[in-house]
């Protein structure tokens, strides 16, 4: 068998070409690729996208690097080889967000928008397009062969080399377990948060104290406490002033989420949308179960509600490394076809989020009434000892996945719903308003 030969098409430029021995290939990021080929004509080619259209809307020096002024050079170079716009099919791909992307990232959407304007060009020019993977956070080498017009997409995985090491797609167990231990362990004022918590509360001044020497974590509490999650205009400049108008209580809750924001949740990369979107769905459960168990008329503590929403997701922190490497196409199977989260994990890692976050929370000697929400939350039937947080984890998580998306992968599934309002004591006609306080946005 002949191996034939490769040609990489540069960003911001294309490459037609009628039948030929060939394979085209483009490397893309946020950057767009478009292949067409005319299967009568014999003739394709490439076109490798970096920006919606010129900033200032002229005729630019490089045409070719923007969708707007490009793609119609593109369409009419195949032309000038025998291809017709109507027998012309189009493959897209690309547009990912790549590295941690920021709020910004999103906000910018450079390959949504230069994926707009290239749908847009080619549904003007009467040209299908047959194949769309775009968007993710991945990198992707889209290819043309150019013997027979066969396109395909295939994820590029690059070696962390900030580490220095090959993060492998599919560990062992035995790898799972190295990388459980070597997590940064639970902060220790954390663990001592949620001893008073779970506890009695006794020493605040003592945290206090400590939150005070703490630059990192005052600064983050402070940040908190003036967002509008927890209060309305505080303007609250120092730890003791917002001791005083949080309360106790909601001092400490806060306290403990700067806390656990320092030292669990990193840049999280394959569970999350966005940069800090573990730790945003984190903050939005503890609120959303918060919110919840004050609905239960304080069946289930709502300070103990809210850690176990905070930390329900600390599983992910150990196999978000081989979720971003190993299946880059996991936000499509969970978002677009509908796969179970779970599912994917155990063929993937023969694991699961919440089974590696039980064997932190053992390892990190977390109370225990923490331990079965973060063990169970997507089996809340499996729960024993406390089927009613379980549930009510599970609850709140539910309607975070549904209604809250855009921060944190879930994909959790509606048909044990009738079984949690039962557990929890709500009735089906009280659904709205469940959904109402649990849809917390962060
Ligand atoms: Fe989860
Ligand atoms: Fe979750």
């Amino acid at each position: 068998m002949t191996v034939k030969q490769r040609q990489i098409v540069p960003s911001g430029s294309f490459v037609v070409s009628g039948k030929h021995p060939l394979i085209l290939d483009a490397y893309l990021g946020s950057c767009v690729g478009v292949a067409l080929w005319d299967s009568e004509a014999g003739t394709g080619g490439i076109h490798h996208l970096l920006l919606p259209e010129p900033v200032d809307g002229g005729t630019p020096w490089q045409p070719e690097k923007y969708a707007r002024t490009g793609l119609p050079l593109f369409i009419q170079a195949l032309c000038d080889l025998g291809a017709q716009k109507n027998r012309l099919k189009a493959t897209m791909a690309g547009g990912g967000l790549i590295g941690p992307a920021s709020q910004m990232d999103l906000d910018m959407d450079i390959g949504g928008r230069t994926t707009e304007m290239a749908c847009h060009l080619l549904e003007k020019a009467g040209i299908q397009v047959l194949k769309k993977e775009i968007g993710g956070y991945f990198t992707c080498r889209m290819s043309l062969d150019l013997s027979c017009g066969d396109t395909t997409i295939t994820p590029v995985i690059f070696p962390d080399v900030s580490q220095n090491s090959l993060v492998p797609a599919c560990p062992t167990p035995e790898q799972i377990t190295e990388t459980i231990q070597s997590i940064k362990p639970i902060p220790q004022i954390a663990l001592k948060l949620l001893r008073m918590i779970h506890n009695d509360m006794n020493s605040l001044g003592d945290v206090a104290k400590e939150v005070r020497q703490d630059q990192v974590i005052s600064a983050k509490v402070l940040k908190l406490c003036n967002s509008a999650m927890f209060s309305r205009k505080m303007n609250t400049d120092s730890i003791d002033r917002a001791l005083i108008l949080l309360g106790e209580k909601r001092f400490l809750l806060l306290v403990l989420s700067a806390a656990v924001d320092s030292g669990i949740f990193g840049y999280s990369t394959g569970y999350s949308l966005c940069r800090g979107g573990l730790y945003n769905h984190s903050l939005g459960m503890a609120l959303a179960c918060e919110r919840l168990a004050k609905m239960r008329s304080n069946r289930i503590s709502p300070a103990v509600a809210y850690t176990a929403g905070l930390l329900h997701d600390i599983g992910k922190v150990v196999l978000d490394q081989y979720v971003a490497r190993g299946i880059p196409f996991f936000y499509r199977r969970i978002l677009e076809d509908g796969e179970d989260l779970i599912a994917i994990e155990k063929e993937c890692f023969d694991t699961t989020h919440a089974e590696t976050g039980r064997t932190l929370a053992e390892l990190w000697e977390l109370p225990d009434i923490l331990k079965e929400p973060i063990a169970c939350h997507h089996e809340p039937e499996s729960a024993q000892a406390h089927p009613e947080l379980t549930h009510l984890v599970f609850l709140a998580d539910l309607i975070q996945s549904r209604f809250t998306l855009g921060q944190d992968l879930e994909g959790m599934v509606t048909c044990r719903v009738a079984e949690s309002l039962e557990v929890l004591g709500f009735s089906l006609k009280q659904l709205p308003a469940l959904i109402d306080a649990a849809s917390v946005i962060v």
